[in-house]
């Protein structure tokens, strides 16, 4: 395993650009499932979840390869496969986007119950509610999803749950309903961008839907999908990250290829804290104050504040001047981050669904553990502006969907180096020793 070794208490200053997103590329990927025809999808990150899903599918007999572009290629060369395999699916939540399109366009679908980041629960029944409403029998057993249907046929569907839509769930019953007979109606529909760049997609093969970007998406069903290509958004979770470092440093960092209006919750966020916020085209700019200001943040679904950068605004504020309070109705229990930046000197303590963070002058350098994904992300924004040395070890957890964030620091003036996990408390010690 990995670890990063951060020397932090350099402000950030240069240009660096956003990948295309994760969670619109997994996505979109599973659905090339239902396309009859070959798929291109350009600006794929290069990922670990990526790569999960792309050896996913060739278990499903479909032909995935990366190009020499970076582009992901994919065609549908076995359709008899319909069985995912568990280890594979284990490893991410996203791979369980596979079962929607597996059912529409194969009438059979094998999927183990979901693995991914330890953030609390993460249930799946709106996901099976809306596939059985569109006609699909379906059991659980022995740890497995078994879906059945002859033709799903369309229905009205309601994709909101006791914490908002579910972003997978939609994306699961929008691919579905594409090859439907008849109408279906997605009431509660989670309106993420990247819901919307899957909806585009499945448009590009042919599917006819409307209403992408609103609680209430209409699709006609057709008969079938071809081939098509598609470039996937940029990634806003990314360049919400790369911003906050910039703003945690007190140093500046234009991202490139941004859109920022898939960001003004966190945009309005950063302003509000006191970071200088400039949007130029496609390019999205963040000039940390001297010391941010506190601030009240709630993450819910968007365009709120998204949960996965619930984290690192955590890590911002805890070296804001003054208290801020920030909860996460999504996942109210996504705080592993708080144990560890306390051990940096941090004063955080959990309250009901947040945290109320007071504000210190200086994180301290020390070992801590990425526990998941974004909390990972929070350790090592932690690292760079803390005194002293910092090791965030198991750092394969930011692997899973930050496409070389130790390079893109490092252009932007991040002193941080990747370590084998067996060497960092040594290498941390001799750093602290002539530090
Ligand atoms: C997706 C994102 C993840 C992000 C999350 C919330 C991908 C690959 N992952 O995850 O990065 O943090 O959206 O923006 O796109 N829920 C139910 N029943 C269900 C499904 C979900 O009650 O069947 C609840 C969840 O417990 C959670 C809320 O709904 O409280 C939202 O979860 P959901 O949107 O489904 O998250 P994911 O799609 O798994």
């Amino acid at each position: 395993m990995d670890a990063f070794q951060i020397a932090g208490g350099r402000p950030l200053a240069g240009e660096v650009d956003v990948a295309g997103a994760k969670n619109a590329a997994l996505p979109i990927m599973a659905a090339a499932i239902l396309a009859d025809g070959p798929v291109r999808v350009g600006s794929v990150p290069d990922l670990i979840d990526v790569r999960t899903l792309l050896d996913l599918l060739s278990g499903l007999g479909v032909w995935a390869r990366r190009n020499e572009t970076g582009a992901v290629c994919l065609d549908n060369v076995d359709p008899s496969r319909v069985v995912a395999d568990a280890s594979l699916v284990q490893q991410m939540r996203a791979s369980f986007c596979v079962l929607g399109p597996l059912l529409a366009r194969r009438g059979r679908a094998v999927v183990p119950l979901p693995g991914g980041c330890q953030i609390g629960d993460r249930p799946i029944d709106l996901h099976l509610r809306g596939l059985t409403a569109l006609g699909a029998e379906i059991a659980v057993l022995g740890g497995h999803v078994i879906a059945t249907a002859k033709r799903l046929t369309g229905a009205t569907v309601m994709m909101s749950g006791p914490r908002g839509s579910t972003v997978t769930g939609t994306m699961n019953v929008l691919s579905a309903a594409t090859l439907a007979h008849g109408e279906t109606l997605i009431a509660g529909a989670a309106t993420e961008p990247e819901v919307v760049d899957l909806g585009k997609f499945l448009n590009t093969l042919g599917a006819r839907i409307e209403g992408l970007g609103t609680s209430l998406i209409r699709v006609q069903g057709v008969e079938h999908l071809g081939g098509g290509e598609h470039t996937i958004i940029p990634d806003r979770i990314e360049a919400a990250t790369l911003l906050i470092a910039a703003a945690i440093t007190g140093g500046s960092a234009t991202v490139r290829g941004a859109r920022a209006d898939h960001m003004s919750a966190v945009l309005a966020a950063l302003a509000e804290m006191g970071v200088t916020i400039q949007v130029r085209g496609d390019s999205v700019t963040a000039i940390g104050a001297i010391r941010p200001r506190s601030i009240g943040l709630v993450a819910d679904p968007y365009p709120h504040l998204p949960t996965d950068v619930q984290s690192q605004f955590t890590a911002l504020a805890s070296v804001a001047l003054g208290r801020s309070r920030i909860e996460d109705h999504v996942f109210p229990d996504r705080f592993a981050h708080v144990a560890e930046l306390n051990r940096m000197n941090a004063r955080i303590r959990r309250s009901r669904n947040g945290a109320i963070v007071e504000g210190v002058g200086e994180l301290c350098g020390g070992i801590v553990t990425a526990s998941d994904l974004r909390a990972s992300a929070a350790l090592v924004l932690a690292g760079l502006t803390a005194s002293g040395s910092t090791t965030v070890r198991h750092v394969h957890h930011l692997d899973r969907g930050y496409e070389r964030l130790e390079a893109k620091l490092t252009q932007l003036g991040a002193r941080i180096t990747r370590v084998k996990d067996s060497s960092a408390s040594e290498v941390h010690d001799s750093s602290f020793a002539t530090a």
